[in-house]
Formats: C-alpha cells, structure tokens, sequence
C-alpha cells in the first residue's frame, strides 16, 4: 500500500488538467450494455473505480478496452447479468449495471452492496424504481435478484427520497426505461451534471428522453439500442478540490477543462472565505491574498454545495478565523476526516449532522489515515496548507477516484511524493 507525504506551508501556482468525471464514466460504461454493438468512450479517467469496473463488464461477459483515455465496450448477443460479491464489494457503483442487464437479458442477480464507511446507502430507490417498471424483485443470501417475465413497461416513478434525490437510482431506472415499452416519467429525478451526461450518451445510442437535469425525466422505450461515441464531461468533483487547495493555500491556479456551470456553489463559498475567482469558457482561475473568512456551508443536490466536496472545504475551514458550520445533509456520518484534521491540531466538533469548526492560525503536519475518498483528499489539501510533513496512509482510496493528483499537484509547485509503505 502506497502513502503520500507533502511538506506542507507551499502555494500552489500555474495550470492544472481536470480529468474525466469518475462520477459520469461509470454509469455511462453500464450503459453500454444496452446494445449489442460496440460504445467508444473517451476521456475516461485512469482511475481504480474505473479498472474495478472494466473487470465487472468483463465478468459480465462484455470485451472491454482500455488506452490512454478511451474504452471499447462491446457486450455481445450473450451476457451473463450476475454481478458478484467481490467486485460489488469493492465499488457500490457496480449496482449502477442492475438496471442495463434486466432491460437487456430479462434477469439480473446483483450483490447487495452493503455497508460503507460514509454511512448506510441503501438501494431501496432503486429497486422501487425497477418494480414500478414491471420487474419482480427479491433478494437472498445477499444478492438483488430481478426478474422481467414480460418486456418492462413504462410508468409514473416518484424516486424522492427524504434527502432529496438519488443520482444512481435515477440513473438505474433511466437505464432500466429506456427499452421499455411506453412512456415513463421519473419524478423527483436527480439533477447532477452526471446524470445529464448519461441521457446524452443513451439519446447518442438512440434513446428517446427529455427533461434530464430537471427533477422530471421523461422517456419513450425503443426497441433497440446501437453502439454510441462519447466523450464524458470533466470532473467537477476533482475541479472542486483543485479550487479549495488554490485557496486555502494562498495560491493563484488556472483550473483547465472544468466547466464553470457545474461549480456555482463552490464558487460561491470560496467567494464569500475571500478568494478571487474568474470564469473562462472552459476554466477557472482561483487566487487568494487576502485573508481567509468563515463561511457555513450545507450539502445538498445539486445544485446545492455537493457533499463529495464537504471534507475538502472543511479542511479550508479548520485554518479560517472565526467559526464555520458545516452540515451534512446527504450523508449525515459523512466525517471520518474530522478525527484525523483534529489530529492536526484543527479544532472540529461534531453536532449531530454538523459539524462546527474553530479557525486556527496553521495545522500542524502529521501522519494521518484516509478513510474515504474524499476524506483522503482532504486530507491531503490540509498538508499542502500545514506546518512541516504530513503523510496520508492507505492512499488507494485515493487512487479510486483522483487521476495522478500527487503529480498534478507537483506540477503546481507542491512537495509531494508517493511512498512505498
Ligand atoms: N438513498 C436512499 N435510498 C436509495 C438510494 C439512496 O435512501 O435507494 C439515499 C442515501 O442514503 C443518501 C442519498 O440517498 O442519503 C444519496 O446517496 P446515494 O447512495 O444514492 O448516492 P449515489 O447516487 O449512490 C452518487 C455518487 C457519490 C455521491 C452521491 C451524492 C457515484 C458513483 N457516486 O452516489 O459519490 O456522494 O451520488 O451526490 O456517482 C464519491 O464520488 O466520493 C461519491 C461517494
């Protein structure tokens, strides 16, 4: 297992490369599945989830290859829908294939995904939303087993959830609907750049939708799917986190290939803490000389401030005079980062789904433990910021959804190396 250490108390300055969105190349790769024919799809980041996937389609029967940024997928006459334990295990997207192979085969046994270390997720939604269309559901010894004796038909889905909406619920019935026979309307539909990203790559394919990105999504089943070319957006979530290191550490960063439209509420936020931002067509420049000022934030759909971006912002707040409220709104545990940011000298309570944070002057470098993806970031945006060395272990969670961030941090002017632990 790899750790990353940083010699922290640097700027960042210069140009930076957003990479595909993670969050975008995995249903999309999923839906693929939906045709028989050969789907090419370009800018897909090099990322673990990524390979994790690859090796789901493949088990699924499907060639799958991968270079330099683009992926053939061709699934064949025959798949075999029985997604196992091991790779559902490894990476809760996998249930994103639920919806592609009943719609395709009639069947499909899925691993329950279980636990997660930021909080229960169940897929409730997503199986409501695949009854509603016609499919007989059950589950044992941990498996999801879907069952379509006839064709799925069309129909109303309310897929509102007390927190809002579900991005891979949305998108797993919207894959589900759209072989369907007739018309079906998800109400309450997420609204993520994601899941706007997968219609436009099922309509390339030849599916019929309309109203994605707003929460009414409405399709007409078609009776067959081929092959499509597409290229998935960039990842706002990896622009977001380039956006928060500018800032927090004084810098001055031309963020490339990000999407402006996709970033208002961290722009916003980063705006009001006292940082510089200008918006290209296709970039983003963040700078900081001023001081920091607290701001609260609360995560919600988009296109509120987005949780994958919580801990990231919170490591900014822990070195903000002045207090700053965080709440979690759609993973309310979503704070494992905070014992290992206190670790650093920070001062972070916890309240509930809140968490409240205590400026102060400088975090202090030390050894810390990612624990989720974005924790680990976090984590290693406070070293960048933080007083001497600071080492992240059991970095690949981190290498599960950040393309080469030690590198593209280096190549800001950061101290940071990889190590063999
Ligand atoms: N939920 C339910 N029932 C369901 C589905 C979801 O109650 O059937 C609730 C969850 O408990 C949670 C909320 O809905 O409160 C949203 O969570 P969900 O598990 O549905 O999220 P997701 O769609 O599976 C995607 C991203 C996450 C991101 C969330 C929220 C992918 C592959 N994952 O997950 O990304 O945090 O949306 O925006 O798209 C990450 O990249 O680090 C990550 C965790």
């Amino acid at each position: 297992m790899d750790k990353i250490v940083i010699q922290g108390n640097r700027k960042l300055s210069g140009e930076v490369t957003v990479s595909g969105a993670k969050n975008s190349a995995l249903p999309i790769m999923a839906a693929a599945l939906l045709s028989e024919k050969e789907s090419i799809i370009e800018n897909i980041p090099d990322l673990r989830d990524i390979q994790t996937m690859i090796r789901l389609l493949r088990a699924l029967g499907a060639k799958a290859q991968y270079q330099d940024g683009t992926l053939a997928i061709r699934p064949g006459k025959n798949l075999k829908p029985m997604a196992p334990y091991k790779l559902v295990s490894t990476m809760r997207a996998s249930v994103c294939v639920l919806g592609p192979l009943l719609a395709r085969t009639g069947h499909a046994q899925v691993s329950l995904p279980g636990g997660c270390v930021i909080g229960p997720r169940p897929i409730d939604l997503h199986l409501k939303g695949l009854e509603a269309l016609g499919a007989s559901i059950t589950t044992q010894h941990g498996y999801v087993h879907a069952l379509a004796k006839k064709k799925l038909r069309g129909r109303e889905i309310y897929l509102g959830g007390s927190f809002g909406s579900s991005v891979l619920a949305t998108a797993n019935v919207m894959m589900a609907a759209v072989l369907a026979r007739g018309k079906t309307a998800i109400e309450s539909a997420a609204c993520e750049p994601e899941v706007v990203d997968l219609a436009r790559f099922l309509k390339k394919m030849g599916a019929k939708i309309s109203g994605e990105g707003s929460p009414l999504i409405e399709i007409e089943g078609v009776k067959k799917l081929q092959g499509a070319r597409y290229s998935v957006i960039s990842d706002r979530i990896e622009a977001g986190t380039f956006m928060v290191a500018a800032a927090m550490t004084g810098g001055d960063v031309l963020i490339r290939k990000a999407d402006p439209h996709h970033q208002n509420a961290i722009i916003d936020k980063l705006k009001q803490a006292g940082a510089r931002i200008d918006k290209g067509k296709h970039d983003i420049r963040v700078r900081r000389s001023g001081k920091l000022k607290p701001v609260d934030v609360t995560t919600l759909p988009y296109p509120g401030f987005p949780t994958d971006l919580q801990a990231q912002m919170m490591a900014l707040m822990t070195v903000t005079p002045g207090i700053s409220v965080i709440t979690e709104k759609i993973y309310p545990d979503r704070f494992m980062h905070v014992s290992e940011l206190n670790r650093m000298g920070a001062k972070v309570f916890l309240e509930g789904p809140s968490a409240i944070v205590h400026g102060i002057k400088r975090l202090s470098g030390a050894p810390v433990m990612a624990s989720d993806l974005r924790a680990s970031a976090a984590l290693v945006i406070a070293g960048l910021a933080a007083e001497g060395e600071t080492a992240v272990h059991r970095i690949y969670h981190l290498d599960r959804g950040y393309d080469r961030l030690e590198v593209k941090l280096s190549s800001l002017g950061a101290k940071v190396r990889r190590e063999k632990e």
